[in-house]
């Protein structure tokens, strides 16, 4: 396959292609998953907990990032490879997370994510005026953990929801080139994508979106206490590859995530 690059990206989108994406920490996984056709390879600060035994992705470092993305790229080939910015290494100003975002960028990564609305907007028009590609990030928002008070859905209540959708246009208008939108309701993940011209990736957050994003341990089914929007692709046997290529398939065709059974 030829590399999925930004141009391509926009192109699935304008064509109405759903987005395969699963996080990946390693060379190893890289080539498999890029194998089986998985377009976006996140390097998610999600390894603080499942790679790192963290109980947040709080602790997670600039540098333990950029080395699991160095690892990622070097097993990589056509897979675009999204660097996350961890917990505190974009908040302090606009000249920290050009610093950050360029160490992940230099690392092998083709964008960078980033978590939050609002505040965030200068920042990813600052970034993606200097060339680096951004992939926002809003709902629930795994390093606000502690101030969201838990891990829960979020855009329940109406304020909450029109809050989400106001974050996601500006964050679009700065040039984010994705939106993941983490644990929100269906309604949510349909009105967002609706509203804005950049393809979302949801985690639990409905069929809609323009794509799906999961954790790659989780998918691969070893989760302690599995969310309500993950689905063990291991389930139906087979090895790794086959469980990533039914993964690809089920986004593709629509099938994954189902309405009541993943969704909130
Ligand atoms: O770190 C991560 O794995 C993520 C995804 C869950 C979107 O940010
Ligand atoms: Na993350």
């Amino acid at each position: 396959r030829k590399p999925v690059t930004l141009h391509r990206l926009r192109a699935m989108h304008g064509d109405g292609e759903k987005i395969s994406m699963l996080t990946c920490y390693d060379a190893t996984f890289a080539r498999v998953l890029d194998d089986a056709g998985v377009d976006c390879l996140l390097v998610g600060d999600s390894l603080g907990m499942v790679l790192q035994g963290h109980t947040s992705t709080v602790p997670v470092t600039l540098e333990e990032m950029a080395y699991h993305v160095r690892c990622v790229a070097r097993g990589n080939r056509t897979a675009c490879v999204i660097g996350d910015l961890p917990f505190g290494s974009y908040q302090s100003s606009i000249a920290q997370a050009i610093d950050s975002a360029s160490a992940l960028m230099q690392a092998g990564a083709h964008m960078v994510k980033l978590e939050g609305g609002g505040w965030t907007a200068p920042v990813v028009r600052a970034l993606v005026e200097r060339g680096i590609p951004v992939c926002a990030h809003l709902g629930l928002t795994p390093q606000s953990v502690h101030a969201l008070g838990g891990w829960r859905v979020q855009g329940r209540e109406e304020s909450g929801a029109a809050t989400l959708m106001a974050h996601a246009k500006e964050l679009a208008d700065a040039g984010a080139t994705m939106l993941v939108l983490e644990l929100v309701t269906s309604a949510v993940g349909t009105e967002v994508t609706k509203a804005i011209g950049i393809p979302t990736i949801g985690i639990g957050a409905g069929p809609d979106c323009s794509g799906q994003v999961l954790v790659l341990h989780d998918a691969l089914g070893m989760a302690e206490r599995p969310a309500r929007f993950v689905r063990n692709f291991m389930a139906e046997g087979g090895g790794i590859t086959e469980a990533a290529r039914r993964y690809v398939a089920a986004v593709k065709d629509g099938s994954f995530p189902e309405t009541g059974t993943h969704t909130y």
